[in-house]
Parts: structure tokens; C-alpha cells; sequence
């Protein structure tokens, strides 16, 4: 079948094109120009719309980002449907995705597959620690719907943390979504702030208590100082067992990042690219130096692309106190 299914994609897309380019327009518009008149985060609409496509292709359920992901102001799901309606087609005849989204091994995932990659490490050490924790706390949680899927249980807390204007935008998306949001304490907070503890330790957090600290997708967007005194003010504020699970950029994709098209639009909406470490060579002992001077313990790790000749893009990986 997925044969047939190539031999239909090819024809279909070459046909389609026009189409696919005015998808891809109309998200773009509302995810760049939309997210900048707004005061938004368009890499978290890329992000969650990576979680959309993940789920409509059958490559990891994510039901809740699915419904909020139409409900963003910033967003356009019509854009992306006509935009990968051939792929789409394909999936259907194939029973399985070709060419897009793919879910590869570790060292040979690309840039392009880089959600899917990244989630499926996130979720299962998410799933890990959270079963030895009492509290969950989303860092710079953008349309991040974890704290709304079967990963919380009863006894668990949830904080979500995030800039005043995004995190005021998706409360309100998430009601339009009618997912249910009233376990989730929501805290105001800027990693730029050396303060920002203040506003975690004002809420029904507790220090004593065994936490994890989810930091996906925004080390890169911090400088380095912020990022190093996030990590020292959370060493700080959290019991012996808890754990930060974030993840790592190498400086190969933040400097193919940097450059064109691509950095202008993150300009657009003041997420030009930061923090990163340099992986080409030796890129396990690079991860274990940052760790430890940082006073945590390097618990699992999952470098992705590390077959690629510069080394691996990014890394998630586990920082225990
Ligand atoms: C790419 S999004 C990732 C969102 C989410 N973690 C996920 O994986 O879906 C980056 C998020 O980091 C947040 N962020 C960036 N800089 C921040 C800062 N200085 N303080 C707090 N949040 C920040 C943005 O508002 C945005 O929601």
C-alpha cells in the first residue's frame, strides 16, 4: 500500500501545490503578523500545531492540543489541513505516514521531524518522574496541554508558568476548548526576573514536596545567565527526588536558525534564538559538565540527530536534585 500511496502523493501534491502554498500563507500570517499584533508566542503555536498534525497522522495521541489548537487566536487549523491534505491522503491509503511526520530512531531524527522526536523522550520521562512525584510544574508552558491529558491524577499538582500576555491568552483559549482547567494553578512568571520564585512560592506550591519541573522547548529563547540562574533559583526552591526534565540546543541548529527568512520571522515576535551548548564533539561530557556545575545530578538523557557528522541538534535530558 505504500507504494500505491506514493504513486498517488506525487500526481496529487504536484497538482495541490498551489494550494499547499496558500496553507502554508495563512498559518504563517496568523502565526507570525497575528502572534506580533497581539503580543503572542508564534513558536508555540508551531509547537502545538507540530502536536495537531502528531495526532491526526496517528503518531501520538494528544487529544487536548488538538481542540485548543483551533481555538487560538493565532492560529489557523484550515491553513494546515489544505497544507497537508496530500500527505494526508497518502497516510490513508499507506495506513502509515510517508515522508511527513515521520518518528525516526534517535540519532537519525531531523530537524523537521524535531516535535515528534522531542515528545516522545518528554512523555516517556514525564511519565517516569511524575509517578514518584506529588507536583508538576510547566515552565514556560505556552499552549503546552499536558497538564490536561491522562498524565494527571488526582493527587497530583499542577502549576503552569508563563509571560502575563500568553499565558492570559491560552487561559482563555482553553476555555473556549472546554478542557477542564481547574486543577491547574497558573502563575505569572519571567525567567528574565531574578524574582520570579516569588510568584510560584505565592501559590499553593510546596517546596517540601517531591516535584518536576517540566522545561520544554524554552532554554533556547533565554540567555545564558537566565537559564543558569533559573536552574540555581529552582535547585533552591524544590525537595531532595525532584527533577527538571528540559531540553538542550546544540549551537549547529541554533546557528542554522539564526540565519534568512527563519530569523526574521522569530524577530518578529522577540524569540530570537539564545542559549545552547556546543555538542560537535564530545557531546555527552558537554551535557555532563553543564549539569553538574549546576550542582544537579544528570539522571537519563536522549541526545536526537547524533548520526549527522556536526552531531546532535538538541537533547533532553533529566536533572536530578
Ligand atoms: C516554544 S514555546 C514552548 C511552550 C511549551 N513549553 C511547549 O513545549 O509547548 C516557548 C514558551 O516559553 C515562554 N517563554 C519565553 N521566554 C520566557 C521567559 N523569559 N519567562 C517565561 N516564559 C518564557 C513563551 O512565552 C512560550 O510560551
Amino acid at each position: 500500500m505504500t507504494l500505491i500511496a506514493w504513486l498517488i502523493y506525487i500526481p496529487l501534491q504536484f497538482m495541490w501545490i498551489a494550494f499547499s502554498v496558500i496553507g502554508v500563507l495563512w498559518v504563517a500570517h496568523k502565526q507570525i503578523v497575528r502572534s506580533k499584533a497581539l503580543g503572542l508566542s508564534q513558536t508555540a503555536v508551531e509547537i502545538i500545531n507540530g502536536r495537531w498534525t502528531g495526532h491526526v497522522f496517528g503518531l501520538r495521541k494528544d487529544p487536548a492540543s488538538a481542540k485548543l489548537a483551533g481555538k487560538l487566536p493565532n492560529n489557523s487549523l484550515t491553513g494546515l489541513r489544505i497544507a497537508l491534505f496530500p500527505l494526508w491522503i497518502a497516510k490513508q491509503i499507506a495506513g502509515a505516514p510517508i515522508l511527513y511526520p515521520q518518528l525516526p530512531e534517535d540519532e537519525k531524527s531531523g530537524i523537521a521531524n524535531m516535535v515528534f522526536s522531542r515528545s516522545r523522550r518528554f512523555d516517556g520521562l514525564l511519565e517516569e518522574y511524575v509517578a514518584r512525584s506529588e507536583q508538576l510544574v510547566v515552565l514556560g508552558a505556552g499552549l503546552d496541554t499536558r497538564a490536561y491529558g491522562p498524565l494527571v491524577t488526582k493527587n497530583l499538582k499542577v502549576f503552569e508558568l508563563d509571560m502575563p500576555t500568553p499565558q492570559r491568552a491560552k487561559r482563555k483559549a482553553v476555555k473556549r476548548a472546554r478542557l477542564d482547567a481547574a486543577h491547574v494553578h497558573y502563575v505569572e512568571a519571567d525567567f528574565a526576573d531574578p524574582n520570579w520564585i516569588n510568584a510560584l512560592s505565592a501559590s499553593p506550591y510546596d517546596p517540601q514536596k517531591k516535584t518536576v519541573f517540566l522545561w520544554e522547548g524554552v532554554t533556547l529563547y533565554l540567555s545564558e545567565a537566565d537559564v543558569l540562574k533559573t536552574l540555581e533559583t529552582i535547585k533552591g526552591n524544590a525537595a531532595a527526588g525532584s527533577a527538571v526534565i528540559l531540553d538542550v540546543y546544540g549551537n549547529r541548529m541554533l546557528d542554522m536558525a539564526r540565519k534568512g527568512v527563519f530569523a526574521k520571522t522569530l524577530d518578529a515576535t522577540g524569540e530570537a534564538l539564545n542559549f545552547g551548548l556546543d555538542f560537535s564533539s564530545d557531546p555527552e561530557s558537554v551535557l555532563s559538565a553543564f549539569v553538574t556545575s549546576q550542582g544537579f545530578d544528570l539522571g537519563p538523557y536522549y541526545f536526537l540527530g547524533s548520526s549527522h557528522k556536526k552531531g546532535p541538534y538538541m537533547v533532553v535530558a533529566t536533572l536530578e536534585i
